[in-house]
């Protein structure tokens, strides 16, 4: 539709009909086709003819399903408006794909870019217009169930997702393009940091770690073209960020040049009245419009107030006006005047569902994401080993994770379905881990005997993670450790997976196993994929994307620390005085950008094509790794650097790039970044981004834990 028919639009509209448009209903409101007010409608403040007046639907799919919906609702609809249809697809539509942490430990964005095009194309052919993705809250406490749906704690890596996540959803034209999704950039903001790792809890964050760290991510989903973004449930400095004008519209809009829908989180704004800044839902109603929230999600404070606010207050009007202009903008944006069904089609559906192709990238990406945390030479096994498998998870498809919108459970293979396609079942006793909780194996004794393995699958249920599934106690649960230590006793090789939605406390773990391999929840064909590990088809690549501590009394922790002014550096160990735990190490058990492969990779020193560097200079570092393994593999390198002096207190290190190479048995490579100036920005203290001229110390390595033993110096006028 034209710009001015666009205008002549919402000129038209009648106060009610443009609070309509700001108002998001769940998919059972038009599920009952009768006439009554049904229970969520008068939670809702629904009426019969204020429903056919809302802007958008939540959770409805199915290409017939938003067809038929589409063309009732734009007939009793006295504009004819479109609904956008709106829904959480977040790691996969069918075709489900590893959890987001998983997907983080692949390292590679273009990987993740493939996966949102998959899932927009899926999604699309259901009738789906929005996809509430990607979260790109950057997270550091495990204690918080959803850092299953983050890309980890580091601000370079989730950037880089957070592009290749919208760039896949919303492709390049999103009008004609009908396999594509409008993208929703979440939690804005900070809605990673709750304190104490409690969903739904308070978050305090300084103004210069949220600049620093945490808003960059949302920046650059902005950037790459984000139609929406959500509100947090959390508050930023004490005030709930869905009713905080100043994040909203001083530091999103104004300042993040955001400039399309802003969509509270559910019930977010009815929230406002338990937090304690709105008397009720009229008050939290003019908060949220005045902040500049855009659609209000499941909770009944526009739909109750708005249009009696907006008719007392011309400034109101104003800020209403602007949101249904942003809300017809996205419809516009979308193509939904011309095609209200857009990519709806039930043949289209049959057909890019679940498809061959897409269950290919999933296994490909799962692949990917696995990440080997130890190996005493027992991996890869042996098609013809003997193998005993057992452990909670062993036969269990609930391996898809939470937030696995249309994930069909019974269409997902078991770890003991994959393996025994591998090693035939002549070679795989399967066994009960109650068989060996109660010690009562000795009709298994010559299976067990004549075992080269046991590999054992344990770890979490999905829902043990994801929202509201907060732990205060993050290691095994207590049965799977008896599991190993019992298995201990057989004197076999143990190989453990893990199936997880957060990093785990592993350090009782690691003295009962000889391998232990992290899948995380890997999706739709996750259990081949671990079989592919497992047996060396594949080789495994990830790197952990978030540290795992050695005990939950660490927590907060992170590679990228602020230094301290008692560091505690290998001559002070053992001294008192200095920043440190008495009963563990500062360090974590497994560090950020960690993880194994089957070969070894050795690194030559880096060196740097100059030692000074000028604002408009590039500086090339270059390293040359070596497989010195007898298989073929794929390393990440990573970039570390300090800055040694600032203006702020800066981290320890902080990864400012990586690239990716592979490398045949004996192969040597040389790999080369180059460093501008503004990767050595950072926030001052008056919140502008620049550099400082001085030295910076630098490292190329394996993982976090490099020692940055060059420098160079910047130098600026
Ligand atoms: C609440 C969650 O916080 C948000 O991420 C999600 O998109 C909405 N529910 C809708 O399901």
């Amino acid at each position: 539709m034209k710009i001015e028919a666009l205008k002549a639009l919402l000129e038209d509209m009648t106060i009610e009909e443009k609070v309509g448009q700001t108002i998001q209903l769940s998919a059972d409101f038009f599920s009952d086709q009768s006439e009554d007010i049904t229970g969520p409608m008068n939670e809702m403040a629904m009426t019969e003819k204020k429903k056919y007046q809302v802007g958008s639907v939540l959770g409805l799919s199915g290409a017939k399903e938003t067809i038929d919906l589409q063309k009732e609702f734009m007939e009793k609809n006295r504009q004819h408006i479109p609904l956008l249809f709106m829904a959480d697809i977040i790691h996969g539509d069918h075709t489900i794909f590893p959890i987001p942490l998983g997907l983080g430990a692949t390292w590679n964005p273009e990987a993740i870019k493939l996966t949102a095009e998959i899932s927009a194309k899926e999604a699309a052919a259901q009738g789906l217009h929005v996809t509430f993705s990607p979260m790109v809250d950057l997270v550091r406490d495990p204690r918080w169930g959803r850092v299953m749906e983050a890309t980890g704690e580091d601000k370079l890596l989730n950037k880089r997702y957070a592009r290749a996540f919208v760039e896949g959803y919303q492709g390049e034209d999103l009008k004609n393009d009908l396999t594509k999704l409008a993208a929703c950039v979440k939690h804005f903001a900070g809605y990673g940091a709750p304190r104490g790792g409690r969903d739904y809890n308070s978050v305090d964050l300084n103004e210069n770690t949220l600049r620093e760290h945490y808003l960059p991510a949302y920046q650059e989903g902005i950037d790459a073209g984000a139609k929406l973004v959500m509100t947090a449930f959390n508050t930023i400095d004490n005030i709930p960020a869905t009713g905080n004008k100043g994040l909203m519209r001083d530091v999103l809009r104004d300042e993040m040049g955001f400039d399309g829908v802003l969509i509270s989180d559910w019930g977010a704004i009815g929230e406002l009245v338990p937090h304690g800044v709105a008397e009720d839902n009229r008050a939290a109603a003019k908060q949220a419009i005045t902040a500049g929230v855009d659609i209000e999600m499941m909770s009944a404070a526009y739909s109750e107030h708005l249009v009696d606010l907006v008719k007392q207050d011309d400034s109101l009007a104003t800020l209403l006006n602007e949101s249904v202009w942003n809300i017809l903008r996205l419809k516009n944006d979308l193509g939904l005047f011309e095609q209200p069904y857009r990519g709806a089609d039930e043949e289209t559906e049959s057909q890019s569902v679940f498809s061959t192709d897409n269950k290919q990238a999933a296994l490909t990406v799962a692949e990917q994401s696995i990440v080997l945390l130890e190996n005493n030479g027992v991996l890869p096994l042996n098609k013809e080993d003997r193998i005993v498998l057992t452990g909670q998870r062993r036969d269990s498809n609930d391996i898809l994770g939470a937030w696995s919108w249309k994930g069909d459970l019974s269409k997902t293979e078991t770890l003991k379905e994959a393996m025994s396609k591998t090693v035939g079942s002549e070679n795989l006793s399967v066994i009960d881990d109650a068989t060996f909780l109660e010690g009562q194996y000795s009709f298994f004794m010559d299976d067990i005997r004549l075992a080269d393995t046991v590999v054992v699958a344990i770890g979490e249920s999905s829902e043990m993670s994801g929202e509201a599934a907060s732990r205060t106690n993050i290691k095994l649960p207590e049965n799977q450790l008896v599991l190993l230590r019992e298995l201990k006793k057989l004197n076999k090789k143990v190989v453990a997976v893990l199936f997880n939605g957060r990093p785990l406390d592993l350090s009782d773990v690691i003295p009962l196993v000889d391998g232990l391999v992290e899948a995380w929840f890997p999706g739709t064909m996750g259990a081949q994929a671990i079989t592919n590990v497992l047996f060396g088809k594949v080789n495994p690549s990830g790197k952990l994307p978030m540290s795992f501590p050695r005990s939950i009394g660490q927590i907060p922790l992170t590679y990228n620390e602020d230094s301290t002014g008692r560091p505690l550096t290998d001559e002070k160990r053992g001294e008192k005085y200095f920043s440190r735990y008495l009963d563990t190490e500062n360090t974590a058990l497994y560090p950020f950008g960690f993880g194994r492969s089957y070969t070894r990779f050795e690194y030559a020193g880096c060196t740097l094509s100059k030692q000074t560097m000028s604002a408009d200079d590039v500086l090339t570092v270059s390293v040359t790794i070596k497989n010195t393994g007898e298989v073929e593999g794929l390393e990440t390198v990573q970039l570390y650097i300090r800055d040694k002096v600032a203006e702020v207190v800066r981290p320890v290190k902080e990864l400012i790039d990586f690239k990716q190479v592979t490398l045949t048995a004996g192969e040597s490579k040389t790999v080369s970044f180059e460093i501008t100036e503004a990767q050595l920005r950072y926030t001052h203290a008056d919140n502008t981004v620049s550099s400082d001229a001085g030295t910076f110390l630098i490292g190329v390595g394996t993982d976090s834990r490099v020692s940055l033993s060059e420098s160079f110096v910047l130098e600026k006028e």
